[in-house]
């Protein structure tokens, strides 16, 4: 009887096998690059969640490399943002689909599915976010800008890498700013994560963004997401409030009111000066009569 058993459970593991190595619904689809600083995931769909996957990573084609912690796994994503270096290549993953046979301890994966990935480049296509900075008037004419560079998903000797450190001299700053009640607005490309901003106008409130900027990317990807503002003011007063539009709008009143005043002063004294002149004037108008 306990033979029978053993026999009818070792013949349905061995059917279940055979079904998931030819089960072509388990191998993984609609493979995803998804990176933001650096950090890279690989997503994937799948139809059978039960399935384990292990993932290799080449630089190109072919030289496929098993990365360690995607070896074997259940999960549908993968974090591969310590394995895609050196950045600046072009990586291909391949997913494969397991199916636990341990008459392959040798892992050829020849006969297991493969599902391989579009390419990618982490350092043209990783997307970065938006940058903390602070800004600070430093006198009449220049606010400081004071950027701080994002950490990436890399670890180097147990520290987390900074978009600074992989970009190196490829990354700029961009600062886009405008007077606080005006639309019109200047960018500022800096090298330096602490800069400055020259040429303002006294005494005026000033909105700032900014944005990582790497110019040897390509075009589409070479702008970061971009900040909210913050606003600082310029020292010192605003010349503004003596502008020509304010000087018209204090004097003109000023003028209207002395000429009011002059022509009133005119006409009270002038009738005035004709009521006191009409008894006089009387007799000598009625003179000739
Ligand atoms: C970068 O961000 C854009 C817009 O959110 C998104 O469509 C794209 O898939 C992202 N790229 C990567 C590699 O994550
Ligand atoms: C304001 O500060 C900047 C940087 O410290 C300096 O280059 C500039 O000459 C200063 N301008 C004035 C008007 O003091
Ligand atoms: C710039 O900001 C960093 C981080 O907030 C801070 O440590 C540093 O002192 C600031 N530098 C200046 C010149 O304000």
């Amino acid at each position: 009887m306990e033979n029978l058993k053993t026999f009818i459970y070792l013949g349905v593991c061995v059917y279940a096998r055979i079904l998931s190595a030819a089960d072509p619904n388990s191998k993984a689809e609609n493979i995803l690059w998804t990176s933001r600083d650096f950090k890279t995931t690989l997503h994937w769909t799948t139809k059978n969640p039960n399935q384990a996957y292990t993932i290799r990573l080449s630089e190109g084609e072919n030289d496929w490399v098993n990365h360690p912690e995607c070896f074997e796994m259940l999960d549908s994503v993968c974090d591969v943002s310590n394995e895609l270096i050196p950045f600046d290549r072009s990586f291909t993953a391949d997913i494969i689909t397991e199916h636990g046979d341990q008459e392959h301890p040798d892992y050829s994966y020849d006969e297991f599915q493969h599902t391989v990935s579009t390419p990618f480049n982490p350092y043209k296509q990783s997307n970065i976010s938006v940058l903390k900075f602070s800004v600070k008037a430093v006198n009449d004419s220049t606010v400081m800008v004071n950027i701080t560079d994002t950490l990436t998903g890399v670890h180097r000797d147990g520290k987390l890498l900074t978009i600074r450190d992989i970009f190196k001299h490829d990354l700029r700053y961009k600062i886009r700013y405008h007077k606080a009640e005006s639309t019109g607005q200047r960018d500022h490309i800096s090298d330096r994560s602490l800069a400055e901003v020259t040429h303002l106008d006294p005494g005026q409130s000033y909105c700032f963004s900014v944005t990582a900027y790497i110019p040897s990317r390509p075009k589409s990807s070479q702008e970061g997401a971009w900040s909210d503002p913050l606003c600082a003011q310029t020292h010192g007063n605003s010349s503004n409030k003596l502008g020509p539009g304010a000087l018209l709008g204090v004097i003109l009143p000023i003028i209207a009111l002395i000429f009011i005043i002059i022509i009133t002063v005119a006409v009270v004294c002038c009738k005035k000066s004709q009521k006191g002149n009409r008894p006089v004037q009387t007799p000598q108008s009625s003179a000739p009569v």
